[in-house]
Order: structure tokens, then C-alpha cells, then sequence
């Protein structure tokens, strides 16, 4: 089950939409190079940190944190029991344990961010069920770039129109996340991952028959050491994040679920490698599409996917079912991440503010509604308003992967690797002594010291 709710979450528009659109803006190899080592070096690490104080702390993001704190703070005492006449020995918190309660900041942070990503991520999704509409309708039959760029356009310049399918994912969002029918959804993930692998692997074998395949290959896996520089390497790192769910606490809300029995470090690794194989995939579909159309990748922005894969769908036998069938697999893989993002917001109020399920998802999916509407109105009516370069859009995105959720992950590095004590880490995640040194190394020190570098570096 933890594995379905964590693939669901993890693979979605990140993997398909944003990752190419990285691997454009940073200009192709250097970027998935450099993608690649930080899921491995600093993400995966992170991600078992992350589910580990999910599956040991059993609650919302906030209380497992604060619990986790409170537990590693306290400390056994031995006294003399006068009526039994024996020695005992008890737990007692340190004075100053409050101060570790201000982990619970992290699981706050966590649950802002989640709304914040949520928002925009709603928006195109929308985007994704207009094109399911737009596929099945033969739209994109032997269309060509300008054609296909024409038809984005069309759609992001129209509020109305974005307004929406917004409004139809959040509902829909909101109404799985009210009636708690996830298990269903987490479920059909045992089909729906296999069938958007399978139509991914189709697409791909289409795209070595193209001009431009070798191009795309070159442009992907030739970094142009050049090219590598530290805003590149802080996007790469918030990709990583932002693709594997981490840093905000969804993972922390599915690690409850896992059982005690699962090892950590297999089901982490495995999510891992279904969610870079994924978004790699789908790299290796646009990029030869990009070279063979000669789109200029530096200037493709977010609708990168939204315009080239039409003309692939369109010149291909059968192509609108298989565009239709990718759209909605495509949407389904949204509607499992969205739901992830919402959930420790909805853990948090249900627990702490015993709301009803029902309540928090309507209070919280309208919040998120209409933080979303900033996000539509940034592709047409507001796209001038601009603050460091940035439109609204540009300043959530860059807000929540580039600041957030890298910040969210160290703090977590740091609450694992040096507050929380290390036998109730070792007894949790149970790997053995090599592995387990290993995994402490990298989130004492190669995970917190790359972050916060990167940060200085990327930022300033
Ligand atoms: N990982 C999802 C994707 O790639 C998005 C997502 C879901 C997410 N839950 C998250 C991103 C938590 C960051 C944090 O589409």
C-alpha cells in the first residue's frame, strides 16, 4: 500500500510536465547529470529520513515531529520506589524540551508549501484535462509546431477556460480527499503506473524513428560541463524534491501507513527508481520531437510538453487514442500527487482541530482555489506583473522548489541525523551496519552541507 500511495504521489506532472521543462531551461545534460546524483546523494536520503519519522512518529506532520522531539529529549531516570522498596526508572524530559517542540515548524512549513504547490499544480492539471478533450477530438491530426503552438496559446490565453478546469480538478480533488476513498485510487496506481510506463516506452520507440533523435540524446545525456552552475544545480536539487514528494511532509503522512515490518531503505529506493525512469523516459520522448521541429528549448517555458507532443500524437497511426489515453493517465497521475499535497493540511486539522474530514478538505480546497487563480491569471491577464523576472506563477514555483522544499529536506537531515536519537533510528529503519553508515553519513553531512552551499551559492 505505502509503495502505491508513494508512487501515485510521486510520479505526476513533476516527472512529466516540469522535468523536461528543467532539463530546457538549464540547458539539457549537465542538468539531468547533475538531477540524477542528487536523487541519489541527497533526495533518496532524505526520503527514507522523511518516512522514517512518518512511520515512528504514526501522526499529522506536526505531532510526529513533535513527538519524535519530545521522545529523543527525554531521558531515563533511576530512583528508589519507597513503597516497593526497589529501583525504578523513568522518562523525564529535559527542562528546555520545549525548545525541541519548534521541529513542529517543519511539519507548519510543510503543510503552507503543500498548499502553495497545490495551487498551481491544480492549473495544469486543468491543462492536462483540456488536452484529454482536445486529443479525443482528432485536434491534434497531422498538426504541425505552429499549429500545436497555436492551440496552447489558445487555451492559456482564456481565464475563463483555465478557471474551469481548475475549478473541476480541485473539486475533484477535494471530493476524493473528503470521502477518504484514497485506498481506491491508491490502488488503480497498480494500473495506472504500468499503463502510463507502457505508453511512455510506446512514445519513446516512436521518437528514435525521428531526425532529430540523436540530437535529443546528445542534448540529455552530453552535459556541457560549462553549463553547470550553482542556480543549476539549486533547480536540479528542488526538482529532486519536488519529483519525489519530499521536504513538505506528504511522505511523512504516507510513512504512518507503512507497516513495521517494511524496510525503509527497499520501498524509498524502490519509488525512487519508478520516478526517475519515468521522468527520464519522458525526456527521452520530447527531446528528439524538440530537435526534430527545431524548437529552441532555452525558450520553451512550462507549455514545453503541451506543444510538442501534439505533433508527435498527430503523426502517428492512431494517435488520438493513444494522445486521449495519455492525457488521462497523465491526469490520474495528477490527481494521486494533488492528493498528497493536500493531505498533511487535512492530517493536521482532522487531528489537532478535530475537524471532520469533510470540513477541512472544503476549507483548505477553497483556500487553495483560490491561491490558484493568481497562477491562471499569470499566463494572460497578470503575466506583466513581474517581481525579480517572475510572474506570479515564476515566484510560487520558485518559492516552494527552490526554498521550500530544499529547506523543508535539510531541516529534516538535521532533525534525523543529529536530534533524534540514533538507536531509535537504527531500530526503525533496521539496514545493516554498512548500508546504515552509509545512509548516516549522507544525511549528517553530504545532504546538509550540499543543501545549505547550494543555498548560499544559488540564492545570493
Ligand atoms: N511529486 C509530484 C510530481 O512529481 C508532486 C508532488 C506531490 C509533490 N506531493 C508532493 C511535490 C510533495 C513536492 C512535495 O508531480
Amino acid at each position: 500500500m505505502f509503495i502505491f500511495a508513494a508512487t501515485g504521489s510521486a510520479v505526476g506532472l513533476g516527472n512529466i510536465w516540469k522535468f523536461p521543462w528543467m532539463v530546457s531551461e538549464s540547458g539539457g545534460g549537465a542538468f539531468v547529470l547533475i538531477y540524477i546524483s542528487s536523487v541519489i546523494l541527497i533526495a533518496l536520503p532524505i526520503m527514507i529520513a522523511e518516512v522514517f519519522i512518518g512511520r515512528h512518529g504514526k501522526q499529522n506532520p506536526v505531532a510526529s515531529l513533535q513527538y519524535l522531539s519530545k521522545e529523543s529529549s527525554s531521558f531515563d531516570v533511576t530512583e528508589i520506589d519507597g513503597d516497593l522498596n526497589r529501583i525504578k526508572t523513568k522518562k523525564q524530559q529535559y527542562s528546555n524540551s520545549d525548545d525541541y517542540s519548534n521541529w513542529q515548524l517543519v511539519g507548519w512549513g510543510g503543510i503552507i508549501a503543500g498548499i502553495f504547490i497545490l495551487s498551481f499544480y491544480s492549473v495544469i492539471a486543468g491543462w492536462t484535462m483540456s488536452y484529454i478533450l482536445k486529443a479525443g477530438s482528432g485536434a491534434f491530426n497531422l498538426i504541425d509546431l505552429e499549429g500545436s503552438k497555436m492551440i496552447f496559446a489558445n487555451l492559456v490565453a482564456d481565464p475563463i477556460k483555465l478557471m474551469g478546469w481548475h475549478t473541476v480538478f480541485m473539486i475533484l480533488t477535494c471530493y476524493i480527499v473528503a470521502k477518504g476513498v484514497k485506498g481506491g485510487l491508491e490502488k488503480a496506481v497498480k494500473f495506472l503506473i504500468p499503463g502510463l510506463f507502457l505508453i511512455l516506452i510506446a512514445l519513446a520507440l516512436y521518437s528514435t524513428t525521428l531526425n532529430g533523435f540523436g540530437d535529443g540524446m546528445r542534448y540529455m545525456f552530453v552535459p556541457e560541463l560549462s553549463k553547470i552552475s550553482p542556480s543549476v544545480v539549486l533547480s536540479a536539487i528542488g526538482m529532486a524534491f519536488f519529483s519525489l514528494s519530499i521536504g513538505m511532509g506528504s511522505l511523512m503522512v504516507y510513512g504512518s501507513y507503512l507497516s513495521n515490518e517494511s524496510s525503509i531503505g527497499e520501498v524509498t529506493a524502490t519509488v525512487a527508481f519508478a520516478d526517475t525512469s519515468v521522468a527520464i523516459l519522458a525526456g527521452l520522448i520530447i527531446f528528439p520531437i524538440v530537435f526534430t521541429y527545431n524548437l529552441d528549448p532555452s525558450t520553451a517555458g512550462p507549455g514545453l510538453i503541451f506543444e510538442t507532443l501534439p505533433i508527435a500524437f498527430g503523426s502517428m497511426p492512431g494517435g488520438s487514442i493513444i494522445a486521449t489515453l495519455f492525457f488521462i493517465l497523465l491526469f490520474f497521475a495528477a490527481i494521486t500527487s494533488s492528493i498528497s499535497l493536500i493531505e498533511p493540511a487535512i492530517s493536521f486539522l482532522i487531528e489537532r482541530h478535530s475537524m471532520s474530514r469533510a470540513e477541512a478538505s472544503i476549507k483548505m480546497g477553497l483556500l487553495t482555489w483560490f491561491l490558484g487563480i493568481g497562477t491562471l491569471l499569470s499566463f494572460n491577464l497578470i503575466s506583466d506583473y513581474k517581481l525579480l523576472g517572475m510572474n506570479f506563477f515564476g515566484i510560487l514555483d520558485g518559492l516552494t522548489s527552490k526554498i521550500m522544499l530544499p529547506l523543508g529536506g535539510l531541516l529534516m537531515a538535521i532533525f534525523t541525523g543529529y536530534i533524534v536519537k540514533k538507536k531509535i533510528v537504527m531500530d526503525e529503519l533496521r539496514m545493516g551496519p554498512i548500508k546504515f553508515n552509509f545512509w548516516l553519513i549522507l544525511i549528517k553531512y553530504v545532504a546538509p552541507i550540499a543543501v545549505t552551499l547550494i543555498f548560499v551559492r544559488g540564492l545570493l
